[in-house]
């Protein structure tokens, strides 16, 4: 997929090695991935999404050379299940295939959240992920730890006790790699004092820039950072609290229709001209939303439009380096 110079539209096929690769530890991945979440379905949807397109989705995926995949067991609605969805769908996995899960938070088997695991209950989470997706062991592992979102309330408590759990598991080999979500600057600190941290997992996007200055520190010691919610935020029916963000549509509007591009798009390229080290797991359970984000990844912004697009919403004390 390239942006065709004299038409200024995006023509081509798209693939996912257009926004270059990230070593996620010794795992080369392309920097624009997939997130598993939405292929199930969310809470509020009464008829459950198709089991067919779910498995569709993930194969055109890998087609497109998405090589990680972001998933958890909790990922589930009454008769879909994300980790089952990937394990059809991509088995016998390719090589290069990198899939993320997270453990931290539990649920019941009829759906309700239970609170967070303790420290020596993760290994049975961290075993049921490798039951589900049928494997050996699990690639990159995140400590899900807030449960606030975009740094709402979330209170700098230790991540020592349950991170330590998850590095014990990963000298016994049920991991290779670890990683942290819903965290705040200080408990990456800490967890990389523990055992080294290959990604960090946090809400982030262009109009919700409160990690700015956590996506630098990321930058900093080579640590991945993978934004969550970088498109829905401005999706109405996406379910996020507060509902859709409509903060500078107009703008991002404009940049699109420069492109011959989705608002979506726009989105999705603008995380990851924020850092080599940003990676995308835009989620989808539709196949032409899927094309276009991974298209997103061979996007390039101008310095002018780059320069727009950052003065949406003040910088919470970021370097925003190019
Ligand atoms: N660590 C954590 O706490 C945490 C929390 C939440 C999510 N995650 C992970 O992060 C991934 C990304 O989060 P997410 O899936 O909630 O949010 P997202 O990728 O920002 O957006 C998903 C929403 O946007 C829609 N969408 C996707 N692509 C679109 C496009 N090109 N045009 C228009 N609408 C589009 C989807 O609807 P359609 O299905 O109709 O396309 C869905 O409603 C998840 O899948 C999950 O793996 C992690």
């Amino acid at each position: 997929m390239t942006t065709d110079t004299k038409t200024n539209t995006m023509t081509g096929t798209a693939d996912a090695a257009a926004a270059g690769t990230w070593q996620l530890g010794d795992l080369t991945i392309n920097r624009m991935g997939f997130g598993a979440m939405r292929l199930v379905g969310m809470p509020w949807e009464k008829t459950p999404r198709s089991r067919d397109a779910a498995i569709a989705v993930l194969r055109r995926a890998v087609e497109l050379g998405v090589n990680h995949i972001d998933t958890a067991a909790f990922y589930f609605a009454p008769l879909r299940s994300s980790n089952e969805l990937i394990s059809t769908a991509l088995q016998p996995y390719p090589d290069d295939l990198v899939i993320t899960t997270k453990v931290g938070p539990a649920r019941s088997r009829d759906g309700e959240m239970a609170p967070m695991a303790r420290p020596d209950q993760l290994r049975a989470q961290v075993e049921e992920n490798i039951r589900q997706l049928g494997r050996d062991h699990l690639d990159v592992v995140n400590l899900r730890w807030g449960t606030s979102m975009a740094g709402q309330g979330r209170e700098p408590e230790s991540v020592a006790e349950h991170f330590g759990a998850l590095a014990e598991l990963r000298e016994a080999g049920l991991i290779r790699h670890l990683g942290i979500s819903n965290i705040l600057p200080e408990q990456l600190t800490e967890a990389m004092s523990i055992a080294p941290v290959v990604c960090v997992q946090n809400q982030y996007g262009l109009t919700s820039r409160e990690d700015d200055a956590l996506v630098d520190l990321c930058g900093e010691h080579g640590v991945a950072f993978v934004p969550f919610f970088a498109v829905g935020a401005a999706v109405p029916g996406a379910g996020l609290v507060g509902g859709p963000d409509e903060t500078g549509q107009a703008e991002v509007a404009a940049v699109a229709r420069a492109h011959g591009a989705t608002e979506a798009q726009v989105r999705l390229a603008w995380t990851l001209h924020r850092g080599a080290h940003v990676l995308a797991i835009p989620g989808t359970g539709s196949v032409a939303h899927l094309e276009e984000n991974v298209a997103a990844g061979a996007l390039r912004l101008s310095e002018d439009e780059l320069a727009l697009l950052d003065g949406l919403v003040p910088a919470a004390g970021a370097s925003m380096p190019r």
